[in-house]
């Protein structure tokens, strides 16, 4: 019933197209996020911080085979955005990274806000004989732990997910499978995305054997249309510092690892500011500012006002900023070398 043998292409992806440092998607890749519901792209972030995010990485979580990678059965790890690995934090506030999201949400980067930055390990092992495991998933979306709500209409996106890829499909499979929207009429978007594993009244099943068995007892009419949606996946040829950038609406799932492997990922999430029903899945950036050296303190001190703004900082002209906040915010971190001018000059300053 498991089928978590390992998954050969069957069809792949045009070949991704280059962005450069500095520019952002062009028309036609944005076209393609907002109607097909994901792009794939490769030069988003400098490879330098890439080349240490992923060395890092590499040294810090379990390798392959062993006791400590026997345990993940899931996803996330401890190395969560505000991160000791600096080139984590540049790379989670990359302002290329930022002008794409922005892009694709059609706004400004100072509305949109950062929910989810973590690294994390898949391993490739044996078929799996419990419903959690993370290695054959099933076809699924991901708005259900990250919003209250239901995502809105299709042409009113209000986030935007990334798998940053630190490994080469080569050295462990594993492709993401994304299945492509083919337009408004499109039977496998249909209206509301309900019908997955871990939505409504049906119980979260994680691995792909388990949760079709379970939606077919559940939902037996509906167990080919799910069929259809695993006939129609098409694989990500991911190499290191490539980006998936794909939605909460949007069909997808992991597939298996080759047994013995392991493959490190970055996962993004960012929402529009007025979106509050999406939720920050990690704890508050603000827990972290008791931290030996005061990380936290220095990572804002050295943002852009933008950057800040990405984690929920007020923004120049918020209600927020008024004298008396202005000394006080400065009185907290002025001695971290933070510019409170562009705060201070603003028109809107009570
Ligand atoms: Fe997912």
């Amino acid at each position: 019933m498991n089928q978590s043998s390992e998954v050969k292409p069957k069809q792949v992806f045009p070949e991704s197209i280059s962005s450069t440092h500095k520019t952002v998607l062009n028309v036609d890749q944005i076209k393609q996020w907002r109607e097909a519901g994901f792009v794939f792209v490769h030069g988003v972030f400098p490879s330098d911080l890439v080349d240490i995010l992923r060395s890092e990485a590499h040294k810090r979580l379990p390798a392959a085979d062993t006791e400590d990678s026997s345990r993940v059965r899931g996803f996330g790890s401890d190395i969560v955005f505000p991160s000791d690995i600096s080139e984590h934090n540049l790379m989670t506030l990359d302002q290329t990274l930022l002008q794409t999201v922005a892009q694709l949400l059609a706004c400004s980067v100072d509305d949109i806000r950062l929910t989810q930055s973590d690294v994390w390990a898949k391993y490739g092992r044996d078929e799996s004989d419990e419903d959690f495991d993370n290695s054959d998933q099933r076809m699924h979306v991901d708005y259900p732990n990250h919003t209250l709500v239901h995502p809105p209409r299709w042409d009113r996106p209000e986030a935007v997910e990334a798998i940053v890829y630190l490994d080469n499909i080569e050295d462990c499979s594993g492709p993401t499978a994304v299945v492509e929207r083919l337009g408004p009429q499109d039977p496998a978007y249909r209206w509301p995305i309900i019908d997955t594993p871990g939505v409504a009244d049906l119980d979260y099943v994680n691995d792909r054997g388990r949760a079709e068995d379970y939606f077919s007892a559940k939902r037996p009419a509906l167990s080919n249309w799910r069929k259809s949606l695993y006939e129609r996946e098409a694989y990500v040829q991911y190499h290191v510092g490539d980006v998936l950038f794909y939605r909460h609406d949007t069909w997808h799932r992991g597939t298996p690892l080759q047994k013995g492997k392991r493959r490190i990922v970055m996962n993004l999430t960012f929402r529009r500011s007025m979106s509050e029903w999406i939720s920050t899945l990690h704890i508050g950036w603000a827990w972290a500012s008791y931290r030996p050296g005061k990380p936290l303190s220095h990572l804002l001190a050295n943002l852009t006002v933008d950057q800040r703004t990405v984690l929920g900082f007020p923004k120049p002209g918020s209600d927020y900023w008024n004298s008396q906040t202005l000394a006080a915010v400065e009185a907290r971190y002025g001695s971290f070398g933070m510019d409170m001018d562009p705060y201070r000059d603003s028109k809107l300053l009570k």
